[in-house]
């Protein structure tokens, strides 16, 4: 693929000859998404240029979201995302929602732990400050592609060992009968930045949607508050609306 990258660049910056291999390899099928591509010193002594100008034409392919990188394996074509028709009529988990359609559900945890609530948390979750709150965040994946990072805090007395929740939050609920019955959920747009476009897998700056949710039980008393940062193009949430 890149053995004749300088005897065809004729005058071009390199890096741009390089770009342009990688980017008509994607398009023409010969690199499929999902694909490792070969690491940086592999295209440098192939097509006998210097790794700092791999370096560059591979950063430009991730920010334009060709390629993706991944701490400690490597570079990939972007995968194609699918996009998910959510409702926003049901109170449904992350879980339920991908295993309906058939995906493969792994949460990558971020952060997990029992502390001392937030002036925020005592007032949104009803805590008095002996109480405890369990935070935890973490990035959630279906079927190999990062769709979410979510960061929720509940009340410690709902949930055993935070160490012992697995891969789903209202599974672990069920389990203590705390699964919420009702909630409220906010919607606002937002732009993917820093770390949490680099975890979803998207240029800095991509689409988002800010997503908090406010979970109760039937009593009135609020299980969860859960602040996420959904991909904007991998999302089309869906009400239906009644004339009342
Ligand atoms: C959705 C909601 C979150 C909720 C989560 C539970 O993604 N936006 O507020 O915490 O579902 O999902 P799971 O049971 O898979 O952890």
């Amino acid at each position: 693929l890149f053995a004749d990258l300088k005897r065809n660049a004729r005058g071009q910056p390199l890096y741009l000859r390089l770009r342009r291999v990688i980017e008509d390899a994607v398009d023409g099928g010969l690199l499929g998404p999902g694909d490792a591509l070969p690491s940086e010193r592999d295209i440098a002594l192939q097509a006998d240029i210097s790794r700092v100008t791999v370096r560059k034409a591979v950063s430009d392919l991730v920010k334009s979201g060709v390629l993706v990188q991944r701490h400690g394996s490597g570079t990939f074509v972007a995968p194609r995302v699918e996009r998910v028709e959510q409702s926003l009529s049901r109170l449904t988990s992350f879980t339920e929602d991908m295993a309906r359609r058939g995906k493969t559900v792994r949460s990558q945890w971020l952060d997990r732990g029992v502390f001392a609530p937030s002036p925020d948390e005592m007032m949104v979750l009803g805590l008095s400050a002996k109480e405890l709150v369990v935070r935890m965040a973490r990035l959630r994946i279906a079927d190999g592609t990062p769709l979410a990072i979510e960061r929720a805090c509940l009340s410690a007395s709902m949930l055993p060992d935070p160490e012992r929740i697995g891969s789903s939050l209202y599974a672990a609920l069920e389990e203590t009968g705390y699964r919420p019955v009702r909630a409220v959920q906010r919607i606002s747009a937002a732009n993917l930045t820093g770390q949490d476009a680099e975890l979803l897998e998207v240029p800095p700056g991509s689409a988002g949607l800010r997503i908090e949710r406010i979970s109760y039980l039937a009593s009135g008393r609020v299980v969860e508050f859960t602040r996420s940062i959904y991909r904007g193009d991998a999302y089309d949430f869906v009400a239906e609306l009644r004339l009342s």
